[in-house]
C-alpha cells in the first residue's frame, strides 16, 4: 500500500473547516507548519508528501471574490509549493516531495528546471503533478486569453510532457564528468540539443541541468474525463483520484488499466492512489463526534464558490433548493460527473453539493477507531480498487499525527505497509522502474 500527505499551502485543503477548527494551528504561512507535517509523515514512513495548487483566487461564484475571499474557500490562498519544498528537502531524507505545476500557464524549460533542481537537492525524491488547469481566473492571471477549452489543454499538456521529457533526457546518464585532475567538467557529446518546434511550443535546449538521480520527477496526475484519462495513460507514474464510493473507485481503476494498455503500457504501469479523509477515535462514537463537529464548521456557500471555480460556471442564478443535476462544467469534467453519481436516485440540492464540497470535495470518509479506518482502507486496496491513498486531513496537524500514531501500526502489523523505507528514492519507495 502506497501513502501519500495532501495538502494546500494555504488554510483550507479538501476540508473548508479546517482552520476554522480551534485546535487547528494557524501558523500556516510558517514553514515550521509544513516541516512539522512534512517530519511527521516521514516518521509513518509515508512514500511521499504533496501540495495542490492552483493559480488564481475564486470568483466564478456570483462573478465575485465575495464569498471565497469572505470565507476562505479552496482557492483564497496558495502560496507557491515550491520553495517550500525546496526547504523541507533540506530537513528531511526520505520522503517523496510532490508539487502541482500547471501545463497551460507554464513554460516546459522552466518546469524541466525547478524539477530537476528538487530531484538534485532531495537527492531523488521530486514528484510533478501534472494540471492542466481548470478555469478563466487562471487565464486571466496570465494574459488576455481565454482559458482554452478542455481538450485543447491536453493536447497542449502532451506537447508539454513530450518537451519536457526531450530536456530531462538531453543530458545523457554518464555525461557528467567531474574530472578534477584533467579539469573535465561534463562530456559535450553526451549533452544533445532538442531543437524542438511545435504547435504550442519551440525550445532549443539542452537543460542547463544534468540529468538528476530519478532521471525526471515522478509524474503524477489527475484527470478523471476521458480525454484526462487518456492523458494520465500516456505520461504518468501515480493517479490520483477522488471517487466517492468502493464501486466507483473499483470502475475507475479498471478504467484506468484499459486506458494504460491502449496507451502500449502495463495495465499496473500507474499507480492509482484514492483520496480519503480519515476521523479517528479511541471510540466509534468519538470518530463521529469529531466528523460532526469538522461539518458543522462548513458553510455551504463556500463549498459553492470552490465548486464553481471547478466547474468554471457560475451557480449563483440557480436557488439553493434546486436539483444538483442543473449544474453543468466547462473545467473539470470529472468532478461534477462524480458529484451527480451521490445524487443518483436521492434528491441532492444545489445547497446539498455546496456542503458537501465543502466539507471534502466528495473525499470518501472512513470513520471510526484506528482498526475501523485500517480494515476499510485493506479492503480498498485488497479488493483491487487502489493501490493505496491520499489521505486528506480534516484537522492539522491531528490527523495525521492519530494517522501516523495510530493507523500506520495497525497497517504495519498486519502487514498492508512498510516498516522502514528500503530505498532513498521515490521511485523506489512506489516500486517504480528507474529512468
Ligand atoms: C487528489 C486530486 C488532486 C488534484 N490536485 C489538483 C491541483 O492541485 N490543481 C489543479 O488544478 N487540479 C487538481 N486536480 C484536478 C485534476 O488535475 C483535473 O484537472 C481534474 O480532475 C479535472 O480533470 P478532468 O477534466 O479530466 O476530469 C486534482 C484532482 C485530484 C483527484
Amino acid at each position: 500500500m502506497h501513502l501519500c500527505g495532501f495538502l494546500i499551502a494555504g488554510p483550507v485543503v479538501h476540508s473548508h473547516a479546517i482552520w476554522r477548527n480551534p485546535k487547528h494551528r494557524t501558523d500556516f504561512f510558517s514553514l515550521g507548519h509544513y516541516v512539522g507535517i512534512a517530519r511527521l509523515l516521514e516518521r509513518g514512513k509515508f512514500d511521499f508528501m504533496f501540495f495542490a495548487d492552483r493559480l488564481a483566487i475564486a470568483d466564478r461564484y456570483g462573478a465575485s471574490h465575495e464569498t471565497g475571499i469572505r470565507h476562505a474557500d479552496q482557492d483564497a490562498t496558495r502560496m507557491d509549493p515550491v520553495p517550500i519544498l525546496g526547504a523541507i528537502a533540506a530537513v528531511t531524507n526520505r520522503i517523496g516531495l510532490g508539487a502541482t505545476r500547471s501545463t497551460t500557464y507554464d513554460a516546459p524549460y522552466n518546469i524541466a528546471r525547478e524539477f530537476a533542481t528538487l530531484d538534485h537537492i532531495s537527492a531523488g525524491r521530486a514528484a510533478w503533478n501534472v494540471v492542466t488547469s481548470m478555469n478563466d481566473g487562471e487565464a486571466l492571471n496570465y494574459g488576455d486569453v481565454p482559458h482554452l477549452g478542455h481538450d485543447d489543454r491536453y493536447d497542449r499538456g502532451d506537447e508539454f510532457m513530450e518537451v519536457a521529457f526531450g530536456l530531462w533526457d538531453s543530458w545523457d546518464k554518464d555525461a557528467l564528468l567531474l574530472d578534477r585532475e584533467n579539469g573535465i567538467y561534463a562530456d559535450p557529446g553526451k549533452v544533445h540539443y532538442l531543437n524542438h518546434k511545435g504547435r504550442w511550443f519551440q525550445s532549443r535546449g539542452p537543460l542547463n541541468i544534468p540529468r538528476s538521480p530519478q532521471g525526471r520527477p515522478v509524474i503524477i496526475q489527475a484527470g478523471s474525463s476521458g480525454r484526462g484519462k487518456a492523458f494520465a495513460a500516456r505520461w504518468s507514474e501515480v493517479i490520483f483520484a477522488l471517487q466517492p464510493s468502493l464501486e466507483r473507485m473499483r470502475a475507475f481503476k479498471s478504467d484506468v488499466a484499459t486506458a494504460l494498455v491502449d496507451a502500449g503500457r502495463t495495465p499496473d504501469a500507474s499507480k492509482v492512489l484514492m483520496a480519503i479523509m480519515p476521523f479517528i477515535g479511541e471510540s466509534r462514537a468519538e470518530a463521529e463526534e469529531k466528523r460532526d463537529l469538522h461539518d458543522s464548521l462548513v458553510n455551504p456557500l463556500v463549498g459553492l464558490s470552490t465548486l464553481a471555480a471547478h466547474a468554471n460556471a457560475d451557480f449563483s442564478h440557480f436557488s439553493l433548493e434546486e436539483s444538483v443535476e442543473q449544474l453543468q462544467s466547462s473545467g473539470s469534467q470529472g468532478n461534477l460527473a462524480a458529484l451527480k453519481s451521490i445524487a443518483a436516485g436521492k434528491s441532492i440540492t444545489i445547497a446539498d453539493a455546496g456542503r458537501i464540497y465543502g466539507q471534502g470535495v466528495m473525499c470518501p470518509r472512513l470513520v471510526g477507531t484506528a482498526k475501523d479506518v485500517a480494515e476499510q482502507m485493506a479492503e480498498i486496496v485488497t479488493s483491487g480498487a487502489s493501490d493505496g491513498f491520499v489521505v486528506s486531513p480534516a484537522f492539522l496537524p491531528d490527523t495525521f499525527e492519530d494517522f501516523v500514531g495510530k493507523v500506520v501500526p495497525v497497517l504495519q502489523k498486519n502487514g498492508l505497509f512498510r516498516s522502514e523505507y528500503e530505498g532513498g528514492t521515490l521511485r523506489s519507495h512506489l516500486g517504480l522502474v528507474a529512468t
